[in-house]
């Protein structure tokens, strides 16, 4: 399976903030946002990425991430011209995708809970058309909202929902096979002028197709798109992070957990960062702890 992270779109909920800074390189406490989706991929066991930025941010994405080979990744960049819609990106990244599935996920997405990996693992094996993530949420008029039978196929779909009839929204993490390519060129842009997504999903739907998978309470999952939400998540992240003394998105970790870069590797990788404490929780993940003194 292939992966694209969407990180363009101009930010306008976040302006100033995002006048002279893409949104997805905010940081959410102690990283750039776009590490958490980029996370997610790594988690998925997804190793070919490509990166939809808007042309003038792509630059600084690659000062940032380079060719991902450092992590045992293959990342590559594509320019989105204008935010045509989130189903823009199977066009714009229609080669890299080639014959493969392809997971998307949103630049500003970010999700944390109890093993993750393993449930996203299990379903980029499973998948058969489309997979979608739920999450219950107190404000769901500002998503997409699904309802799903029994068992767990999605019978219905709404974007932004006045009256929406559940609190489920539909995350920013997408799994879709091949046919995907060829039903986002199939569409006609919304009123609003862009490719949306839930037409995407909606064709999967009616073809019986689609399934909407809950993360239930035990998961947490931020849409950083306004200042508060954004505010929220890097207060989680602190959060959990000093509390346990643990990493979020810690991508080298993953990337060593995963089995795509050695002991050396990872500990050159901390190194690189300097005496920050994120690089040096990266480089203490292979030192050896120091003995503790026993008294007396
Ligand atoms: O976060 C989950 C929600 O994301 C879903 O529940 C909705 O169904 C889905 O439509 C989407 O809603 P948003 O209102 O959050 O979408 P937004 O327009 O904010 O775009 C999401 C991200 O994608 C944002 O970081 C900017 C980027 N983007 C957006 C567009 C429209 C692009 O890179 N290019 C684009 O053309």
């Amino acid at each position: 399976m292939k992966g694209i992270i969407l990180a363009g779109g101009s930010g306008t909920r976040l302006r100033p903030v995002t006048i002279g800074v893409s949104k997805q390189l905010l940081p959410v406490y102690d990283k750039p946002m776009i590490y958490y989706p980029l996370s997610v991929l790594m988690m998925s066991g997804i190793r070919e990425i490509l990166i939809i930025t808007s042309p003038a941010d792509k630059d600084v994405f690659g000062k940032i991430l380079g060719d991902g080979s450092s992590l045992g990744l293959s990342i590559t960049y594509a320019e989105q011209t204008v935010p045509r819609g989130l189903a823009d990106a199977f066009l714009v990244g229609a080669e890299h995708v080639g014959t493969d599935s392809v997971a998307l996920v949103l630049g500003d997405n970010i999700f944390h809970g109890p093993d993750l990996g393993p449930l996203l693992r299990h379903h980029v094996r499973d998948l058969d058309g489309c997979t979608l993530f739920g999450h219950p949420v107190r404000d769901p008029e500002r998503y997409g909202v699904g309802e799903t039978d029994s068992r767990g196929r999605l019978v219905s779909l709404t974007e932004k929902p006045e009256q929406p009839s559940s609190n489920k929204a539909v995350t920013g993490l997408y799994l879709y096979d091949n046919d995907v390519v060829e039903v986002a060129r199939q569409l006609r842009p919304s009123p609003r002028g862009e490719l949306e997504i839930t037409d995407v999903n909606r064709t999967y739907m009616e073809e019986g197709r689609a399934k909407l998978v809950e993360l239930g309470n035990e998961f947490s999952w931020f849409d950083t798109g306004t200042c508060d939400s954004l505010l929220e998540a890097s207060k989680y992240v602190q959060e959990i992070e000093s509390r346990q003394g643990t990493r979020i998105a810690c991508i080298e970790e993953i990337a060593y957990s995963m089995g795509f870069v050695s002991a050396e590797e990872l500990h050159e990788l901390g190194a690189r960062l300097s005496s920050s404490p994120y690089g040096n929780y990266v480089k203490g993940l292979v030192e050896p702890r120091p003995l503790l003194e026993v008294a007396g």
